[in-house]
């Protein structure tokens, strides 16, 4: 890159700026002023007071003097809502097929003047004036909305709207996409807005790449996921409750969602946390489960720079026997930065290097930025023109923008011609020999200088041929690109489960893929935000996630590099990855003792990588997240609750990372039953806080007492682990295999444990009873037990 007309962002890279960036944000501020209605004067609305009901299968519909709301209870512990005529359809959350009604749902009035809808796992009640309450069918309160106000312009112009809702003073939020603070979201603002930071982030950085309206609340009264179905820019106000405030009376915990525009409509599920993932995944899509080379460990940066280089790496990993399943492409392997080109003079054979890579098991994978060079000439770029695929202003006329390769126009995700048509690109990348996609830069991104660094609100888009601005369509763009990725790739390789993760995206992104963290700042705050940032992302669906090993900027100590590492073992998506500039990350840049610690971690990810299988196969099956907070089984344990340095890894499993310098020891809390630590096999007893040592050479992992865990042999077949049950309990677990890379039906094996005179029974459950076990069994922690 040329030095002049850069703009510095973070340390160690740069973004083009100077006067494109300049003019570009300029334009866009002109071209909003232009098409984009002036706020007018405004007038607020409430409900009103109920008028009259009627009965519609799962519930009806309910009208107030000034609205009306349709209720519809679906099978399975859901409700959908809206007002003011919304129903759950159009909708780019959804997965395609809105469930059923609840027949057994009813209407009833209520005695105060409102009125009710009562099903099997919950009870809709309404108030007179328009207020929303969801209740356990013993009659606890889950979640209260108010009535909604709308605030609506003498211009005809897009209705903006808030809801406030009460839960109970314990209760505590989680979600609302991925978060660097958390994953317990604390009383404040969170914007609902894909937004890149424009430099690299840590905790408190806020909005980042994907938000979402969906928030789970955990609380004594029960576990629920409210999801405001509503693309718009919008801010969600958190206030945590007060138990016993002010003359002993809990002050209730409070959401409030403000909205720019947009429909007004709400599903809330309800159930214990797996049963609301499974019904949650269910409604908008099971996640797509990687294949499994994507579950190894992966090495990226921005900047190789040659076929050379990525020889070299490769080879590093190969002499020193640590493995590795993928190697990542940035854009500097592109042509002048032009998405699906190749810069023949550094990586002039391409597909050969991609064979000789597979020989080592390593698969490449590609960067794919949505943005396209606006050039004639370019092919992209022309045949784009000639498919009509970029997005336009108010005159029809392309919105340009400023990215990578400089002056850019944007494709029209939301039109299902223009998705096909960038699918087509995906067969030049795999002639090119690349297995999987990065998609990037796709809030989407425009260098600005100023303002917003996106494209202008008022740019029009196609949504699926009903018109409408970039308002409603920025928070899905991304998700819109993914299914365009997803469904081109399944085209062109039926066979093979697609590989596709991507920065940004919103509610229903799991349908195509995973996605990372995007440039975490490199400093232990880094290291905390990027596991506040995974866990969250999996409780609102998106389970395949992971971050940027060792921080994306910047040269990390050798013991957080270490400890970053370690921490990455554990997650869905084991990802090494820094920005052009920064220092190296490859393991053995770091002296000898962090190599054989590395080493470790990477060996270890590569013993368990059977049950990362099962993972992903789960998380497919029930929604389940692979990382899981520590109160996952346990809701209503509060100390687990507010419990944010540790994480579940599947049943099996509990990680408790290191995320500050020095530390040497650590404690855990436990969730109840036993736990042993998996390094020394300790045996402690949860409920309850111990401390473990932490070594430089390991973080403390402790497995649940009774578990299965499927785990790669000395001879590479899968065996089972299995953690001795305490006296008098039972255990178990799952493993799913069979599927490889491809679409084959998941096979299902159950098993479980029981300790009898001293010997670990293990048993596989079959339709007509029980039998031996399929795999070899190693028993652990008996000794500990005896
Ligand atoms: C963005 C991505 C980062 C990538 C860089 C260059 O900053 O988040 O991962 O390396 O762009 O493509």
């Amino acid at each position: 890159m040329k030095g002049r007309g850069l703009v510095r962002a973070g340390v160690g890279f740069a973004r083009p700026g100077g006067w494109r960036a300049l003019l570009s944000g300029w334009r866009h501020r002109r071209l909003d002023a232009r098409d984009l209605p002036a706020h007018g004067a405004v007038r607020a609305r409430v409900p009103g007071m109920v008028v009259d009901a009627e009965p519609r299968p799962g519930g009806g519909v309910i009208r107030f003097a000034r609205s009306e709301l349709r209720i519809r209870v679906v099978t399975g512990g859901a409700v959908f809502w809206g007002w003011d005529g919304a129903g759950p359809e159009p909708s780019y959350a959804l997965s395609g097929v809105v469930p059923e009604p609840d027949p057994r749902a009813t209407l009833e009035p209520d005695k105060d003047g409102g009125w009710r809808v009562v099903s099997e796992r919950l009870t809709v009640q309404v108030s007179r004036d328009g207020a929303v309450e969801v209740r356990t069918p013993g009659g606890v309160v889950l979640r209260r909305d108010l009535p909604p106000r709308w605030w609506e312009g003498a211009d005809g112009g897009p209705a903006r709207w808030t809801v406030r809702s009460e839960v109970s003073a314990d209760a505590r939020f989680f979600g609302l996409g991925g978060r660097s603070s958390g994953p317990r979201l604390r009383a404040g603002t969170y914007r609902l807005w894909n937004t890149d930071p424009g430099r690299t982030f840590g905790p408190r950085d806020d909005p980042l790449y994907i938000t979402m309206p969906v928030q789970l609340v955990v609380a004594d009264a029960g576990t629920h996921l409210a999801f405001y179905d509503d693309p718009w820019d919008g801010r969600v106000v958190l206030r945590e409750g007060v138990e016993g405030a002010g003359s002993g009376h809990d002050r209730p915990a409070t959401s409030a969602v403000h909205m720019d525009g947009g429909p007004l409509r709400c599903w809330v599920v309800v159930g214990t946390p797996a049963r609301v993932l499974s019904r949650w995944t269910r409604l908008t899509g099971a996640p797509a489960a990687p294949p499994s080379w994507a579950l190894g460990p992966q090495h990226a940066r921005w900047g190789f720079g040659s076929e050379r280089e990525v020889r070299r790496v490769v080879a590093g990993y190969r002499e020193r026997g640590l493995p590795l399943s993928a190697l990542h492409l940035d854009i500097d392997h592109y042509d002048g930065h032009r998405v699906f080109t190749v810069d023949r003079r550094r990586f002039p054979g391409l597909p050969g290097l991609a064979e000789e890579l597979a020989t080592d098991g390593v698969r490449l994978v590609s960067i794919v930025d949505p943005a396209v060079k606006a050039e004639a000439g370019g092919t992209v770029y022309d045949s784009g023109v000639a498919a009509g695929a970029f997005v336009r202003d108010v005159n029809g006329r392309e919105v340009r923008g400023v990215a990578w390769p400089g002056v850019c126009v944007y494709p029209d995700f939301t039109d299902p011609q223009v998705r096909s048509w960038w699918g087509q690109w995906y067969e030049e990348r795999l002639a090119q020999g690349f297995a999987g996609m990065w998609h990037d830069l796709n809030e989407p991104v425009s260098f600005s200088v100023f303002g917003a660094n996106t494209l202008p609100r008022s740019a029009r888009h196609s949504f699926e041929g009903r018109g409408g601005d970039h308002r409603e369509a920025h928070n899905v763009y991304a998700l819109a690109m993914a299914r365009a990725g997803y469904e081109s790739l399944r085209r062109l390789r039926p066979h093979e489960r697609p590989f596709l993760f991507s920065r940004s995206g919103w509610a229903g992104m799991q349908r195509y893929g995973g996605t990372w963290s995007g440039d975490v700042s490199s400093g232990w705050p880094g290291l905390r935000a990027s596991l506040s940032l995974v866990l969250g992302l999996g409780l609102c669906g998106v389970p395949y996630s992971g971050c940027d090993v060792g921080g994306f900027d910047g040269s990390p100590a050798p013991e957080l590099y270490l400890r970053w590492f370690q921490l990455g073992a554990y997650l869905p998506l084991f990802r090494t990855h820094s920005a052009i500039g920064a220092g190296r990350r490859e393991p053995w840049e770091f002296g000898p003792d962090v190599l054989e610690h590395a080493r470790a971690a990477l060996l270890e990810r590569e013993r368990l990588r059977p049950y990362f299988v099962t993972l992903a196969q789960l998380a497919r099956l029930t929604g389940a997240p692979y990382i899981r907070p520590l109160w996952w089984g346990f809701p209503k344990d509060r100390a687990l609750r507010d419990c944010e340095d540790a994480f579940l890894l599947g049943d099996a499993l509990l990680v408790a990372p290191i995320l500050e310098p020095g530390v040497r020891s650590r404690t855990v809390r436990l969730p109840r039953g036993r736990w042993y630590d998996t390094a020394t096999g300790r045996v402690y007893e949860g409920p309850g806080q111990v401390v473990v040592d932490a070594p430089l050479s390991r973080i403390p992992v402790l497995a649940r007492g009774g578990s299965v865990l499927a785990v790669r042999g000395s001879d590479g077949a899968t065996e089972l682990e299995v953690w001795a049950p305490a006296a008098g309990r039972k255990g178990g677990g799952v493993v799913v295999s069979g599927s490889g890379d491809g679409w084959g039906r998941a096979e299902v094996e159950r098993y479980t444990t029981r300790l009898v005179d001293g010997e670990v029974r293990v048993k596989l459950i079959r339709g007509d009873g029980a039998g031996p076990p399929k795999r070899p069994v190693r028993v652990r922690g008996l000794d500990s037990v005896r």
